[in-house]
């Protein structure tokens, strides 16, 4: 009796004698989305093949002819699809997991239609492989199961990812800094509770957001380190049947060391939890600052002007400017705090070691990855032409009583408890509110009839300046303190670069 299987040719049919429910199989196939994991998939494949001759599995001249043929898994699938579509100019792009590019997309998406047999990345190298190299092809799989290379994959993956937007975030942040540097000493009012608070600096309020990319930076820079682990050679779960050197594969991809534990290696995906969170994270900060932006180019607030070359108008409103940029981002943000909810819900309460269920957490990985991608690929240029309305702010920064805090520290440095000092400028502010005016607007006299400690040297203590400039410690805004920090700043982005 032959194998039933044999027409479509698994890497598992030995056993079956029924075929696969035809809906069930194109239902648990992941190859229409992992196929993006392909240059990995090669390259974890040729360490592998290194290991197994190394091991005596294949001769030297097999290993020269597996080789070649990785080498060619690639050009041959892109020509092959090259001729569903044209997709000529791909043939020199190579850039196959470059996230969020359009046209790869499309080549893999030709890649999937032409091999509807493929139930993974795996099978489908094998079943490349085997069309240019034959039978030898089928040796690759030769001490290696499919639950650690796609933990291998995956790993390079997300590698990957992250160097990425490590990268795209420094130029985020180089555009904050010489955003902040060209802002100078313009002020604008703080918030909390969104009601006008103290004036900050609008340097200062920019390096808020520099510090918080920092973290999201070295949480990126941080997981990287830690995932830099080598799972080929883990097995299904207990570990490879040969004695191989799993040193040679981690070496040959650049990881640190291979993985301490086979069971842990096939089944652990923190890596990529890790990641997505750290990527949500990024996105909340990116989100926030979104939404600063899109209040401040209300008419309400009228802080800046929206670029035109980052906005759309309206199709029914002939006079509106909209912010979709800051709108979609913030969005956005939305997508990525549920990638990583989707990845640490798939893993919780998964027995050791492999599971199906893992596969459901690519897709979320590859989203998070391509969502950040796009994000940071307009948000630089977006941040780079920001134009603030620099009078409107100062404005806001001067008026409502915004140096109340200053005012009420004057009464302090006299000696006055700062409790009484807060009493006697809200008199002083209720005072300005009945008539009209602003603190440095009232007389000595109305001042003194408040509190006989007021001098003329108090309209010098409330002025902008000074209101910026009496919050002299490290991380305040006074200006000598900010100026400081933007230095550091851009020195800290030097060294990172
Ligand atoms: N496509 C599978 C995944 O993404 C590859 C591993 C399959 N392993 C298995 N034992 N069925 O998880």
């Amino acid at each position: 009796m032959t194998n039933i299987n044999q027409q479509s040719a698994k890497m598992w049919s030995g056993r079956f004698r029924e075929p696969l429910d035809a809906t069930f199989e194109s239902w648990q196939r992941s190859f229409p989305f992992d196929v993006r994991l392909l240059s990995h998939e090669i390259a974890a494949s040729k360490a592998h093949a290194e290991t197994i001759a190394a091991a005596g599995i294949l001769v030297s001249d097999e290993l020269k002819q597996m080789l070649y043929g990785l080498d060619r898994v690639i050009p041959l699938s892109l020509e092959e699809s090259a001729k569903l579509t044209n997709l000529d100019a791909l043939r020199d792009a190579h850039k196959l997991n470059s996230p969020g590019v359009g046209f790869v997309i499309s080549a893999y998406s030709s890649i999937v239609a032409l091999n509807p047999q493929a139930e993974d990345i795996h099978h489908f190298v094998e079943l490349q492989l085997t069309k240019i190299i034959g039978d030898l092809a089928l040796k690759l799989h030769t001490g290696r199961s499919r639950n650690e290379q796609i933990a291998t994959d995956m790993r390079l993956f997300v590698r990957e990812a992250i160097d990425n937007t490590l990268a795209s975030l420094t130029a985020w942040r180089k555009a904050l800094i010489d955003l902040a540097e060209s802002a100078g000493e313009a002020t604008m009012p703080s918030y909390t509770h969104l009601q006008r608070a103290e004036p900050v600096l609008i340097v200062h309020w920019l390096l808020a957001y520099v510090t918080m990319i920092e973290r999201d930076a070295s949480r990126l820079t941080d997981a990287r380190k830690r995932m830099n682990l080598c799972p080929l050679g883990s097995g299904a779960v207990a570990g490879a049947t040969l004695a191989l050197d799993r040193n040679l594969a981690a070496r040959a991809l650049n990881f640190d060391a291979p993985t301490p534990n086979s069971m842990d290696a096939t089944s652990d995906r923190d890596f990529a939890l890790d990641f997505t969170q750290a990527i949500a994270t990024l996105g909340i900060h990116i989100s926030r600052f979104a939404e600063e932006l899109t209040l401040y180019s209300t008419a309400e607030f009228g802080f800046l002007d929206l670029p035109e070359r980052f906005s759309t108008g309206s199709s029914a409103m002939p006079q509106k400017k909209n912010p979709d940029l800051t709108e979609l981002i913030r969005g956005k943000s939305g997508r990525l705090l549920g990638a990583a909810t989707t990845l640490a819900t798939l893993i919780k309460g998964l027995p050791l070691a492999y599971n199906k269920d893992l596969q459901e957490g690519q897709e979320p990985v590859f989203d998070a990855a391509d969502t950040i991608a796009g994000i940071l690929s307009v948000l630089p240029a977006f941040t780079a032409s920001l134009k603030f309305r620099f009078d409107t702010m100062k404005t806001a920064a001067h008026s409502g009583y915004l140096n109340a805090m200053a005012a009420a520290t004057y009464l302090t440095d006299k000696g006055i408890p700062f409790r009484k000092a807060h009493e006697h400028i809200g008199n002083a502010v209720r005072l300005g509110l009945e008539t009209q005016r602003e603190l440095q607007q009232l007389t000595l006299e109305e001042l003194r009839a408040i509190c006989p400690q007021f001098g003329e040297d108090f309209f010098s203590a409330i002025t902008l300046e000074a209101t910026l400039d009496c919050h002299d410690v490290i991380g305040g805004t006074a200006r000598p303190r900010v100026k400081t920090a933007l230095d550091e700043a851009k020195s800290r982005l030097t060294e990172h670069a």
